[in-house]
């Protein structure tokens, strides 16, 4: 089992969130218009897809590269009863998808990285029903001059940031009309620190874990000392845009 599926076997999100972010985003993106399908790309283990097959009657087409968070989600989508109209996938976000695709909403939350902001906007669009929406969760700074320590470790993460303002504009630029945002509250920061912190700690005992295990699990433990030192200078913010 790869190091990073070990990690995250048992925790419930893969990234900073609420049921009531989700909730809120839901709202917003579904107003005045009706959701009939709903493509996640970058879905995990389901944080948001139980919830959004909860909230909406849509059919939800969730997709990811990581089989063992679908297995993992197969089973809880099962338990809740409605396998019916949850289809999931294993498939790359970053490949075309057929051309007769179409959804009402794009969901994407903590995965737009995978692809990098504008390029998701402008492949997304070929997918999405007249005046179809998005609902984009992505880490920006909110820093005009963020720390410079802060800046390498994203960078050396792979990670690339844009301004709050900028990633904002990215939507006009690429033809939707942003409809709303906000900033996640640091209770979501603790919802996916909280537990991975407990996922840690017997990983970074010495001689209990292979080389690569305790390697995650430092840069782990960094990425939450990273927020506690440098929290001011970067959030989590959901987007939600219409084409
Ligand atoms: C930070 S997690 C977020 C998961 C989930 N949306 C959540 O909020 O808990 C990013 C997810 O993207 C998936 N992923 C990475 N590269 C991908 C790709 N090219 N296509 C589809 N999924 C991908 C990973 O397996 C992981 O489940």
């Amino acid at each position: 089992m790869d190091a990073i599926i070990q990690l995250f076997s048992g925790v419930n999100r893969l990234a900073p969130g609420s049921p009531g972010i989700t909730e809120k985003a839901f709202r917003i993106a579904s107003a005045g218009r009706s959701i009939a399908s709903i493509y996640e790309p970058g879905c995990g283990n389901g944080a948001a897809t139980l919830l959004l097959a909860e909230l909406s009657t849509a059919h939800i087409t969730a997709i990811d590269t990581c089989q063992e968070f679908l297995d993992w989600l197969t089973q809880r989508i099962d338990q809740v009863g409605c396998s019916d109209r949850v289809a999931l996938l294993n498939r790359d976000m970053t490949e075309s998808w057929p051309k007769t695709a179409q959804f009402d909403l794009i969901w994407c939350e903590g995965s737009v990285y995978n692809m990098g902001l504008d390029q998701a906007l402008c492949g997304w669009k070929n997918l999405l029903s007249p005046g179809g929406r998005v609902a984009i969760s992505d880490l920006v700074w909110t820093s005009r001059a963020p720390s410079q320590e802060i800046q390498d470790f994203w960078k050396a993460d792979g990670v690339t940031l844009l301004h709050h303002e900028e990633a904002a504009a990215r939507f006009a630029a690429n033809g939707y009309r942003l409809l709303d945002s906000f900033v996640f509250p640091e209770q979501a920061w603790q919802n996916y620190y909280g537990p991975l912190v407990e996922q840690l700690a017997p990983y970074l005992e010495p001689f209990s874990a292979s080389n690569d295990m305790r390697a995650l699990a430092t840069a782990f433990q960094k990425e939450i000392r990273m927020r506690r030192e440098f929290g001011g200078e970067y959030e989590y913010v959901f987007f939600i845009a219409e084409l």
